[in-house]
């Protein structure tokens, strides 16, 4: 399976894509970043992976950067285009060209907080349980099939910074497992994932249960 992976910043998502198992099943072809100093690329390059950037502030409109986009990724002719932390929103016609191949790490449970400051409006919420999705990406911003996700509590003396880093830490874990079932064909378009032994009794309980 051929991954191409966009990125805008740090890549610690990228980093743990690149950093999995998949028995030898996943290629990543490169890396591209709207943003030259996106820290990253570095990252990328260190684990030989090719990097390109494609800076959006060269272009007129979102119409003709995404365009652009596509074609860079085209000549790789990648199965799937991986979001690892890619901070822009994309056209229609850009999702539609790769529907059922793109998917994107969002630190929220969708369909809750999504959008950006997840952290910081899930603490104002006052939420319990908090959490990050991995959904295959469809024209509408944050909406596509949900194809798995991770609960983390939510702690009395959280900062946005301090749940952030507990979700990022669960973004590590689920992101490269949905690459490796993409890779074994168990997800289906709607997300639906085969072939994983479901545990209806699992719950996070927050805060917990005392017996
Ligand atoms: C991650 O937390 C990711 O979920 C989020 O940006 C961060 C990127 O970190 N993505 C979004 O908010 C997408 N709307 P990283 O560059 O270290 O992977």
């Amino acid at each position: 399976m051929r991954v191409v992976i966009l990125i805008s910043g740090r890549g610690s998502n990228m980093q743990a894509l690149l950093e999995a198992e998949y028995g030898g099943v996943v290629e990543f072809c490169c890396v591209i970043s709207n943003k030259a100093d996106a820290a990253g690329l570095q990252v990328a390059a260190a684990h030989g992976v090719a990097t390109e950037v494609l800076e959006h502030r060269a272009f007129a409109d979102r119409a003709s950067f995404d365009a652009a986009l596509a074609q860079r990724i085209d000549a790789y002719q990648p199965d799937v285009v991986v979001l690892a932390g890619f901070m822009r929103v994309l056209t229609a016609d850009f999702v539609r060209h790769y529907a059922h191949r793109l998917i994107n790490v969002h630190p929220a449970l969708l369909p809750a907080f999504s959008g950006l400051d997840t952290h910081a409006r899930a603490l104002a919420a006052g939420v319990k349980l908090h959490g990050c999705t991995v959904h295959f990406v469809t024209p509408e911003v944050d909406a596509g099939p949900i194809i798995a996700q991770a609960a983390v509590p939510v702690l009395a003396d959280d900062t946005p910074d301090s749940l952030a880093a507990r979700v990022l830490r669960q973004e590590h874990r689920i992101f490269p497992m949905v690459l490796r079932w993409l890779a074994q064909g168990w997800v289906n378009g709607n997300g639906r994932v085969n072939s994983v032994p479901m545990m209806p009794d699992a719950a996070l309980v927050s805060p917990p249960l005392m017996d």
